[in-house]
């Protein structure tokens, strides 16, 4: 094991790590590959620096949620594309005992939010729903994590908080991958500046706005405005303010005091709609896990407002029923009907599936295998069906990122947490002197029924915007179990093609005699209902690809899908095996 770096300060302060940390972690950092094995803990995340903290933080004796925290505070930083303050998402944790929660701090829609405020005058849906102020919805992640950390935290919250603001304060090194991602940030940032600029900009445009996109896009570029360079040392003074004030203050002091109001003043100059009653008002929720049986496992995943789980369980139920593990998982006829499953999957989920909380979602019936089976009977072995049949499209756009990561600890706690800003970079603003990147989630509702969204699912009036409801999400962190024991963490990112990354993994692993590095090297593919078309990896052999279009497919390749960073535990040995989705943009993995 290579040695440890402190923490930092293990005072309530919060604000003054020890110099140098940032340096000690970057060291450490480097050492860390695609996969690690261990006995007492292991963490794969898309980041080598959060994967360091987790790995310190386990073996500083915190537990999986201790590591968990840290570490989604130091992708805050060092995977800015995705880890988030100014986001949200979802996280299960199983704890040693074995009981499970899924906990759920999703955004939701600001209370002045409206059922067509991205439908424009023509019924077009407007480029708010994805760019500025407008996008964003009510950011869940500091809460969530204060709620896990209230719950299950041993270590102090604001020694958890402490490499986070090191790491923002001192600087960090950008890798490769992070770099490339911040360019292309930078670079989506710089064509939105152009639009506002231009005649007909968005309705959200103010001169506000336009000086904070500026200004964001001066503390994501080097001095001469251009990107920074793989190695180049990049310091954020100002997110190291805001979450110094959150280490000080507690996650309250994100949802109310001088931070609160400085985010909801800056939010409005720009034509934003966040108050502080929004604030006041955002709760976590703690929700039962989706729980059942496949193959002799245990599977353990994210219910509504996440469609994950249900379109998990609709895959997993179908695979059973049709018997997709006596085929080849590298045949055509496998791939075909894993998509054939998918489509009508995500046509239930696109259909009926929303924030509890606000209408009925038919759960139990969609969980339910006659169900499944009934939706998947009309299922052709030999030929696609046409989706306008299951129950119309555009490609999936090209987007990255979310991002998840798994944590397990020496006591068997389990951590499967995937949050995000939606699209890379959210809506491509910072709330102006806090660091903060505003999500640009809202997208996730349904604008206008019948019209794609940004990663071209059509959705119903169910995922309609109302005020203070979260939208639907596809973010699936998972558990494995075989009896009472830990198989797997898993989850990834990438919208729609999270659920089916997750699927695909789980199925090899548990169907297919594959270790977690080959059920997650192996090319992938998805459909989504609409567009009627197979997304695929580059990498899918051409065979392949003819095979299925000779079904009557549609293909449309994608360099990659998905970023799997999961934790397999070897059943007879009980090793941890923690491996890191490094070929689809990153990441490390770390264990002890
Ligand atoms: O909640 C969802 O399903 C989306 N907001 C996730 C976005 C995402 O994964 C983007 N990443 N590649």
């Amino acid at each position: 094991m290579a040695s440890q770096p402190s923490l930092g300060v293990a005072s309530a302060g919060g604000g003054g790590p020890s110099a140098g940390l940032a340096a000690a972690l970057g060291e450490e950092a480097a050492t860390l590959g695609a996969v690690a094995i261990g006995q007492r803990g292991a963490i794969s995340s898309a980041e080598a620096n959060a994967s360091a903290v987790g790995r310190a933080v386990l073996a500083r004796g915190g537990n999986a949620v201790d590591a968990a925290v840290a570490v989604a505070f130091v992708l805050g930083v060092t995977q800015p594309s995705a880890g988030n303050i100014g986001g949200g998402g979802f996280m299960i944790v199983r704890e040693a005992a074995g009981q499970a929660i899924a906990i759920d701090y999703r955004e939701v829609a600001p209370l002045a939010a409206t059922r067509d405020m991205f439908v424009g005058a023509t019924g077009e849906v407007t480029s708010d729903a994805r760019y500025g102020p407008l996008a964003a919805g009510v950011p869940g992640t500091v809460a969530g994590l204060g709620f896990a950390h209230r719950r299950w935290g041993k270590l102090p919250w604001a020694e958890l908080v402490a490499p986070a603001i090191a790491l923002a304060r001192e600087g960090h090194r950008l890798d490769r991958a992070h770099a490339e991602e911040l360019a292309w940030g930078l670079g989506t940032l710089r064509e939105y500046q152009q639009r506002l600029s231009a005649p007909g900009a968005p309705a959200a445009t103010h001169a506000a706005l336009a000086r904070a996109v500026a200004q964001t896009g001066d503390l994501w570029s080097g001095e001469d405005g251009a990107p920074l360079p793989e190695g180049a040392l990049w310091r954020q003074p100002e997110l190291a303010d805001t979450l110094s004030t959150i280490a000080d203050g507690g996650p309250g002091a994100f949802y109310g005091g001088a931070l609160a109001e400085r985010l909801t003043r800056q939010m409005q100059a720009m034509g934003g709609l966040w108050t502080l009653e929004d604030f006041a008002a955002y709760r976590v929720v703690e929700r039962a896990p989706i729980e059942f049986d496949y193959h002799g496992h245990h599977i353990i995943t994210m219910p509504p407002p996440s469609g994950g789980g249900v379109v998990l369980r609709q895959i997993l139920a179908a695979s059973e029923k049709l018997e997709l593990a006596a085929l080849d998982w590298d045949s055509a006829e496998h791939a075909h009907l894993f998509v054939e499953i998918a489509r009508r999957a995500y046509a239930d989920r696109n259909q009926l599936v929303t924030d509890p909380d606000f209408a009925d979602v038919p759960l139990a019936r969609l969980l339910d295998t006659a169900h499944v089976h009934a939706r998947m009977a009309d299922i052709d072995r030999q030929h696609a069906t046409p989706s306008s049949r299951v129950a119309g499209g555009t490609p999936i756009a090209e987007s990255k990122h979310t991002t998840h990561f798994s944590v397990v600890d020496s006591s068997g706690m389990a951590v499967a947490n995937t949050f995000t800003l939606n699209e890379s970079f959210g809506a491509r603003v910072q709330v102006p002197g806090t660091g903060v990147t505003l999500n640009n989630e809202m997208d996730d509702f349904t604008a206008k029924v019948g019209s794609p969204n940004l990663f071209g699912l059509v959705q119903g009036a169910q995922n309609a915007i109302q005020p203070g409801k979260r939208m639907l999400s596809s973010m699936s962190p998972t558990l494995v179990l075989q009896g009472d024991r830990l198989r797997a963490v898993l989850g990834s990112p990438g919208g729609p093609t999270i659920t089916t990354t997750v699927a695909q993994v789980l199925l090899q692993l548990v169907d297919h005699g594959r270790s977690l590095e080959q059920a997650i090297a192996a090319p992938r593919v998805h459909h989504q209902w609409l567009p009627d078309e197979i997304a695929h990896e580059q990498r899918l052999p051409g065979a392949t690809v003819d095979a299925l279009r000779a079904m009557g497919h549609t293909l449309v390749s994608e360099p990659g899908i998905g970023h799997a960073n999961c934790i397999a535990v070897d059943p007879e040995t009980g090793l941890l095996h923690a491996v890191a989705d490094v070929t689809r943009g990153g990441g490390a993995a770390a264990a002890y």
